[in-house]
């Protein structure tokens, strides 16, 4: 894995049409390793057109590789696609979908066994950082969402605080700071291994050059600003 890596969460917009105008306008970054999350109907269109270097994946995945499961997609056919990533555990998923830690953990170990490289998003509610638990959640989400893991293979964490995720409220390099040197510890003591630590909520390309120097921040997740391709295209630069 390249030390830096920046990931367009595309969410459920773009068609393909869409999907294909951005990547043939996107210029990928010298430093970072960009990664582009579409919905699972552009992956035929992106893997046709993802430009050199670049590296595209699911925004989830099922636990298994096959079967009676109408409506999940397959970590398997993912990869035969030529997928290299999928998100798991997305606040969104765990919020809107009831996906738990032990679903996270179950969709790790099948990403892992398909050669996919798992990227885990944790992060806490408002009223959890306001009720004093921001730290006793993340590493619960962490270590449980990491207990299958095969710590050998490639895996990343994105730090996505939920009250940061589509709200414009960046935040702050302190906080960041913060939970990623918590997440650090705990990652180099659970791993042994150097696992990119990224943080997604409202970055865009003002407030990334920052962001970007705060320690232990190996990359971003971004949503709202990864649609336009120069937008996020500046985001990729600022590891440069
Ligand atoms: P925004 O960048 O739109 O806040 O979304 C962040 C996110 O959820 C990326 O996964």
């Amino acid at each position: 894995l390249k030390p830096f890596i920046v990931a367009a969460n595309w969410k459920m917009n773009k068609s393909p049409d869409d999907a294909e105008i951005f990547l043939k306008e996107f210029k990928a970054p010298a430093a970072a390793q960009a990664v582009i999350f579409p919905q699972a109907l552009c992956a035929e269109r992106v893997s046709r057109w993802i430009p050199a270097g670049v590296q595209w994946g699911g925004q989830n995945c099922h636990f298994e590789k096959a079967g009676a499961f109408t409506g999940e997609n397959s970590p398997e056919i993912l990869k035969k696609m030529g997928a290299s990533w999928v998100l798991v555990g997305h606040s969104e998923r765990r919020t809107l979908f009831e996906e738990s830690d032990e679903t996270a953990a179950k969709k790790i170990k099948a990403a892992q066994g398909c050669g996919l490289i798992p990227m885990l998003c944790l992060g806490e509610t408002l009223m959890e950082r306001d009720e004093g638990r921001m730290q006793a959640v993340i590493e619960r989400q962490l270590r449980e969402g990491l207990k299958l893991a095969d710590f050998a293979q490639p895996l990343a964490v994105a730090y996505e605080p939920v009250w940061a995720i589509g709200t414009g409220r960046v935040a702050s390099t302190e906080q960041v700071g913060e939970a990623h040197l918590f997440l650090r510890r705990i990652l180099k003591n659970l791993t042994g291994a150097a696992v990119p630590l990224l943080y997604g909520g409202s970055v865009t390309p003002q407030n990334c050059g920052e962001l970007s120097r705060v320690p232990e921040v190996n990359g971003f997740l971004v949503g709202g600003a990864s649609l336009k391709a120069d937008a996020f295209a500046a985001i990729a630069a600022s590891f440069n």
